[in-house]
């Protein structure tokens, strides 16, 4: 009896965790819901709320605590919105310092009272953040204020909100997130991790211990001829492009069980830029006849140099 009242009161208590834990995800979700996004401010009406007419002026404040090496600053003073009607402001943050830095944010709404009609899709909030040495990103935060702020005689004379964040050093930095994920692809950061990552194995035009790369976005996977693929990439029916390159660098192994790539990208902002910078490379053309020789050139010359023709190059 005993026992099945313990089995009773753990699952009781699972209950309840499974409870909270779905619901600090929704409100997570609700309230912050991370995605990446890029651009200049702009505006696009909720589909969720009902926009009226009345406008309200929300400034932006920010700060950073002591011990966080950073500039941090809206990309805008203030904006003009309708109660309802999405907003989408930016900020910038700049690491100052040659370390690698991890920082998280708080927020505050004032006046207190308008903090419930603040909703908040998007941001950076809650999460810890990693900037890379002299790193600056632009984060972006989209947001809109409850129609019912004006329906509330607690809050229906309120015009003007002010909403400031905080960034503090992180005292919890291990599994941050990197801060460049809302940063446009760069081609020219992929050519370099291409460089140190990939090249060893990868050429653009020619097989080397992995297949040519030149033209693999928009290219069946394993369909240069003469490469000797493994069967399981061989008949896993995948067709390059962004996602599923991206899943390919992000585990190989996990796409693919079986494949022969034995290296992995963790890190989703350095993918993205190497893919950025596989898309800029042409597929080879069809290798031409080598010059003929000289005649009369001796047999045991040296080959033509071919050392520049493989080196990644940022073209496009
Ligand atoms: C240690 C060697 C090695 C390294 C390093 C390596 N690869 Fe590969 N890669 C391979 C091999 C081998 C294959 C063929 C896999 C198979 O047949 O299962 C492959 C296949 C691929 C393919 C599929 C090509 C096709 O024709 O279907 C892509 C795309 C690719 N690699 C991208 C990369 C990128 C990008 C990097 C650097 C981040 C990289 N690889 C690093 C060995 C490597």
């Amino acid at each position: 009896m005993k026992r099945i009242l313990t089995v009773l009161g753990l699952l009781a208590a699972i209950g309840v965790m499974t409870g909270l834990v779905s619901y600090s995800v929704t409100l997570y979700r609700l309230f912050c819901a991370v995605t990446g996004a890029g651009g200049t401010p702009q505006r696009v009406d909720a589909d969720t709320a009902t926009t009226s007419a009345r406008i309200v002026t929300v400034f932006f404040n920010t700060d950073t605590a002591p011990g966080l090496p950073w500039r941090f600053e809206p990309k805008q003073r203030s904006i003009r919105v309708h109660l309802g009607e999405q907003a989408l402001v930016f900020f910038e943050a700049t690491n100052l310092s040659d370390q690698p830095m991890v920082g998280h944010a708080t927020f505050n709404v004032t006046p207190d009272k308008v903090g419930i009609y603040f909703k908040k899709i998007q941001c950076f909030c809650f999460t810890e953040e990693r900037l890379g040495p002299h790193e600056h990103v632009e984060m972006p935060v989209t947001f809109y204020v409850d129609p019912e702020l004006a329906t509330d005689p607690n809050t229906e004379d309120v015009d003007q909100i002010t909403l400031s964040y905080t960034f503090f050093r992180s005292a919890r930095p291990e599994g941050a997130e990197d801060l460049s994920r809302f940063q446009s692809p760069d081609p020219e950061r992929g050519a370099l991790l291409f460089a140190n990552q990939c090249s060893g194995c990868h050429l653009p035009d020619k097989a080397k211990v992995g297949p040519p790369l030149g033209g693999v976005v928009g290219r069946k996977a394993a369909s240069v001829p003469g490469y000797p693929y493994s069967p399981a990439l061989a008949h896993a029916g995948l067709t390059w492009d962004e996602a599923t390159l991206d899943r390919w660098l992000a585990g190989p192994q996990q796409l693919v069980p079986g494949v022969a790539m034995p290296m992995a990208v963790p890190d989703a902002a350095a993918r993205r830029d190497i893919i950025a910078y596989l898309k800029t490379l042409k597929a080879a053309t069809p290798s031409a006849p080598s010059p003929a020789q000289a005649p009369g050139a001796s047999p045991s010359s040296p080959p033509p140099d071919s050392k520049a023709e493989g080196a990644p190059r940022p073209a496009g």
